[in-house]
């Protein structure tokens, strides 16, 4: 009997007008019946301009909540074009995804820097989606273990117990990502029960075990069932197929 919540995140990436965003946020609350069931939680990551916008429409629904793509580390201050922690608190935003290997790869943000805006984001009361995964390349010289240990101790293991409560860790293969190749259900149990395992060594059984280990890499419906019932695979993080409202509803469907 394990206690951790089963969830799953759509993200939406550089995705949808505000206007088409709107649509399909309907669509899923409506296909979804205004709650996450059976999953413990829905989560939905637009783009920053559709934010606000959405907060209405999730007044009467149960467990479906919003998540930004990115966060600065700093509260306010001379940053043109970024968006601070303070702000996405302030309109009702809950989660924040940090760590997508996209912006490792094209925004150069390094491990150090993450963590910076781990800490920034849970100091103001957003909880986290940290990404970790291994690159094609590292896959194949079988470094996935090595890289996905360093990503998770450096972004998150200096946090203390209370604080580290508040993430969740979402598992991506950087080669499952927008690919079409998905981890085999196999391999994706192996992967999230190392880094319980590592969650285990640092913060004990307990918050190891309470821990919700996502994970992400060309989720669709026909793949969904089996890498959900692997014991260690807690949900999932959705791109492509979570802008599809029915897609994205059979997904969340699929959760055991
Ligand atoms: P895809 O589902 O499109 O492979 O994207 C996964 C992802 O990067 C979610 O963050």
């Amino acid at each position: 009997m394990t206690m951790r919540k089963k969830i799953v995140a759509g993200n939406w990436k550089m995705n949808t007008t505000v206007s088409e965003g709107k649509q399909l946020l309907q669509d899923i609350i409506k296909l979804l019946g205004g709650t996450s069931e059976p999953a413990d939680e829905v989560i939905i990551c637009p783009p920053f301009t559709h934010l606000y916008a959405f907060k209405p429409f999730l007044s009467d629904t149960k467990n479906i909540y919003l998540g930004a793509q990115n966060v600065h580390t700093e509260d306010s201050g001379a940053y043109t074009g970024e968006i601070s922690a303070i702000m996405l608190k302030d309109i009702g935003v809950d989660y924040v995804i940090i760590g997508h290997s996209e912006r490792r790869q094209y925004f150069k943000e390094d491990d150090i820097l993450l963590r910076q805006k781990v800490e920034q984001a849970l100091k103001h009361g957003l909880k986290v989606i940290f990404c970790v995964g291994e690159t094609e390349d590292e896959y194949e010289r079988n470094h996935s273990e090595h890289v996905v240990k360093r990503q998770v101790i450096s972004a998150l293991f200096t946090l203390e117990p209370d604080q580290f409560q508040n993430i969740i860790i979402a598992y991506e293969p950087v080669w499952a990502i927008g690919t079409g190749k998905t981890a085999t259900p196999d391999y994706a149990q192996k992967m999230h029960s190392f880094i319980r395992g590592l969650v285990k060594q640092r913060y004990g059984e307990k918050i190891a075990e309470g821990t919700t280990i996502l994970y992400g890499g060309s989720i669709k419906p026909s793949n969904a069932g089996a890498l959900f019932q692997q014991p260690d695979v807690d949900g999932g993080l959705v791109g492509g197929a979570s802008l599809d409202a029915q897609s994205f509803v059979e997904i969340v469907k699929q959760i055991s």
